[in-house]
């Protein structure tokens, strides 16, 4: 089935924050956010910018009615700085004014002293001196300490990954409106309706029945919406509160990329120990994330960085230790993968080391290490494992051999451009590591005509997942898809939403809509069984037809609606879901946590120009278990996005901020994201089509963030042909790999692993 936005989206026809249309009486808000990273405000003065043309008023800290404070699993994070400022970009005033653009006028009216105070940006200077956002975690499996003691062969080294700005289409913003009673109706363009609930909650002091979320869709999210989003709408909400008016705030992109923070930049030190057969017996891992100047969900973030150090191998001994350090970066968030990737990123490189000291290809260190059925996690939870069929079926079905000879003759035949080629295999566990958040809500209305309704928790941003939940209705009803609408998602329909994140968002609100629609199916039969003189067990409904022991009865969907709406049966159900069997406890750092790990492997081959350090993807090809696709066209897209935007995480993409905190890269001249001339020329997937009983909906596996992963494999790619022109000119561990970064290590002949 097609996405069922795509006809909408073609036409430009879809509702995001800034189609929603405008009331009489709107007033437009700017934040005005701080030019200094770290320092005490000694003066904010107004007075020009209250007198600016336009402008209704401008909001502080004083104005907060509540608790100045947005931070959702540390309260670490006031909404708006209120004597001092903790990076570039924290809002400081809330400017309201008649129009956007007298708004923008106003901000530059504002004047402010801050005297400044010292400025961290570094995660490893943060630890030592004690700059923590919570206590270190470690997940240790075995005797790593005696293990290396055994091992033929062991490596050290540092691996730095950079961060990531989400660039959704859709920049941030709310849309806020005043209701009856002092009620707010927020359209806030997040991933976690709740989460904008909660926090507009806290900072207004209000219960949080008064304030209604209303999402119909975002221009993207990637994990830049899961908790970033509060700010916007709390902003607007305090304003509608005070001013009992609409108010609306859609950020301009100079301001998102300046204002929101971004995937987290890690650094890491690393240990690998071998035996003599390639064997990897010991691993350890330092991890140090570069937080930002709040918690946010860096907490949670690191704790997946851990789940994710072993990638899909089995190691019997592994310590991995990790720090979220605090800097004065603006808070840095959930993106795509949420921690994982920077967690994978370390193993692959501890591996490449290896191999490189070792005169060998990477992929027969990976290749002997992949993890079986049976083998345990360092966190305790025991594999079921597709790693071995997804390496191997790539192998076989991409004819690696042939890849490898094609690559080799290439560069035997040329001297200034040089391919590589390497493999990327990926598991990914699934669940929110929370246990708590592993659970939603669906509600279902069938209306009198057959017509049905659903709401659930789920935000669509682009992902499909509402196209997935109006499948689930449609098959368990046997109805038409076009008999079924899937509503805007908001918390006075459904409520206590957790965030469209973690990838199980079509599995969790699934599985609630599947429950939902079953019980509604259970009494619609009762009523045939009544209609048709039959017992409840000799009916079935298929087609949009009721069925008596397998023959087709004279009753249909619609008569049957009818039928039980004048037997006054209900035609609506609330239906809840909670993942069974997953657990973790934290104090031993062991469990059960996911549903279920999603498997694969990547070959990505890549052509380097080694006068200029540019290159190009030849191809990715990929195996991807996906269990059994519910609906092959969106994962499919689901897993080319995925390549695409890890591809460039790991290559072009290049955050940079400067030493006193400020961001340089902060628009499209000087951040640069894959365009549709840096693709992959060919991205070939195969579907590895599972039976395997699992938590997944209908057995299909979630999708969203795994295939990210894959594009780590570019990093390496890049590394070989780098090695295929100059042996010696080793590369650091040091994402991203730019263009200018492979042109500086092809011609260093000198050898800088390590340093
Ligand atoms: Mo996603 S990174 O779990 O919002």
């Amino acid at each position: 089935m097609k996405n069922i936005d795509s006809k909408n989206h073609l036409r430009g026809e879809s509702i995001y924050l800034d189609d929603i249309p405008i009331l009489a009486g709107t007033l437009f808000g700017v934040a005005f956010d701080s030019p200094v990273a770290h320092g005490e405000i000694k003066k904010l003065d107004l007075t020009a910018a209250i007198q600016s043309e336009g402008v209704v008023r401008i909001f502080t800290a004083k104005d907060i009615p509540g608790e100045n404070q947005i931070g959702g699993i540390i309260p670490d994070e006031p909404l708006i700085a209120d004597h001092e400022v903790h990076f570039c970009g924290m809002p400081v005033a809330f400017v309201v004014a008649e129009s956007d653009e007298l708004a923008r006028m106003a901000i530059r009216k504002i004047k402010v002293e801050i005297s400044p105070l010292p400025v961290i940006t570094d995660p490893r200077e943060a630890q030592k001196k004690g700059h923590l956002i919570v206590q270190p975690r470690t997940f240790k499996i075995g005797e790593p300490e005696n293990a290396f003691k055994d091992c033929v062969h062991v490596f050290e080294g540092k691996a730095d990954s950079n961060g990531q700005e989400h660039l959704y289409i859709e920049t941030q913003g709310a849309y806020t409106l005043p209701m009856e009673n002092g009620a707010i109706k927020i359209y806030s363009s997040t991933q976690g309706p709740t989460a904008v609930q909660r926090a507009c909650s806290k900072v207004l002091g209000l219960p949080m029945h008064m304030l209604e979320v209303d999402v119909t869709r975002l221009g993207g999210g990637f994990g830049g919406k899961e908790d970033q989003a509060n700010t916007w709408a709390a902003l607007c909400a305090l304003a509608t509160y005070h001013l009992k008016r609409p108010v609306k705030y859609s950020l301009h992109r100079m301001e998102d990329m300046r204002m929101t923070g971004k995937r987290h930049p890690y650094s890491s030190d690393y240990k690998i120990g071998l035996d003599k057969d390639l064997k990897i017996l010991a691993y350890e891992a330092t991890f140090y994330q570069n937080a930002g100047a709040a918690a946010d969900l860096s907490p949670a973030v690191m704790e997946r960085t851990l789940f994710h150090c072993t990638n899909s191998y089995f190691i019997p001994n592994v310590k991995a230790t990790a720090y979220s350090c605090r800097t004065n970066l603006p808070p840095n968030t959930a993106f795509r993968g949420f921690g994982g990737p920077q967690g994978m990123f370390v193993i692959e490189s501890a591996i490449a080391h290896a191999a490189d000291e070792l005169g060998i290809n990477a992929s027969e260190i990976q290749k002997r290490n992949l993890i079986r059925n049976g083998d345990e996690f360092p966190y305790g939870q025991i594999a079921v494992s597709e790693a071995n069929e997804c390496w191997e079926k790539a192998e076989k079905i991409f004819d690696l051999q042939k890849m490898r000879n094609e690559v080799a003759q290439f560069n035997s035949k040329n001297q200034l451009y040089k391919k590589g080629i390497a493999l990327m295999p990926v598991a990914f566990g699934i669940s929110f590591t929370k246990t708590l958040m592993n659970q939603a809500r669906a509600l279902v209305h069938v209306y009198t005509d057959g017509s049905v309704n659903v709401s659930t928790g789920a935000v669509e941003m682009g992902q499909g997942v509402n196209t997935k939940i109006l499948q689930v209705a449609a098959q368990i009803f046997s109805i038409d898809p076009s008999m079924i609408r899937v509503n805007s998602t908001n918390t006075f329909r459904i409520a206590n939403t957790s965030p469209s994140a973690a990838s199980a968002t079509a599995d969790l609100n699934g599985r609630a809509t599947q429950i939902a629609c079953e019980a509604i199916l259970n009494r619609l039969k009762e009523v045939a069984a009544m209609e048709l003189n039959t017992t409840v067990d000799s009916i079935s409904v298929n087609n949009q037809c009721v069925f008596v022991k397998g023959e087709k009865s004279s009753l249909d969907w619609r008569q049957l609606i009818m039928a039980a709406y004048l037997r006054r049966v209900s035609l609506s159900e609330h239906g809840h879901y909670a993942t069974p069997e997953i657990s973790f406890d934290a104090k031993k750092e062991k469990g059960h946590p996911f549903a279920y790990h999603v498997y694969g492997s990547a070959i990505i081959t890549v052509t380097i120009d080694c006068l200029r350090g540019t290159y190009e993807f030849d191809s990715v090809n990929v195996v991807h278990d996906f269990g059994a696709s519910m609906n092959v066209i969106i994962d499919r897209g689901q897993v080319e996005g995925g390549i695409v935007q890890g591809i460039g995480w790991m290559t072009m993409e290049e955050v940079i901020y400067d030493k006193d905190g400020r961001l340089r890269s902060n628009a499209l001249s000087t951040y640069k994201v894959p365009d549709v001339y840096s693709v992959p020329k060919e991205i070939n997937i195969d579907f590895l089509q599972t039976n395997v009983d699992n938590l997944a909906i209908f057995r299909s596996k979630a999708v969203g963030e795994p295939p990210l992963m894959y594009g780590i494999g570019a990093f390496f790619a890049l590394r070989e042909a780098m090695k295929a022109f100059n042996p010696n000119a080793k590369s650091t561990f040091e994402s991203p790999m730019t263009p200018e970064r492979v042109l500086m290590t092809l011609h260093s002949d000198e050898l800088i692993i390590n340093n």
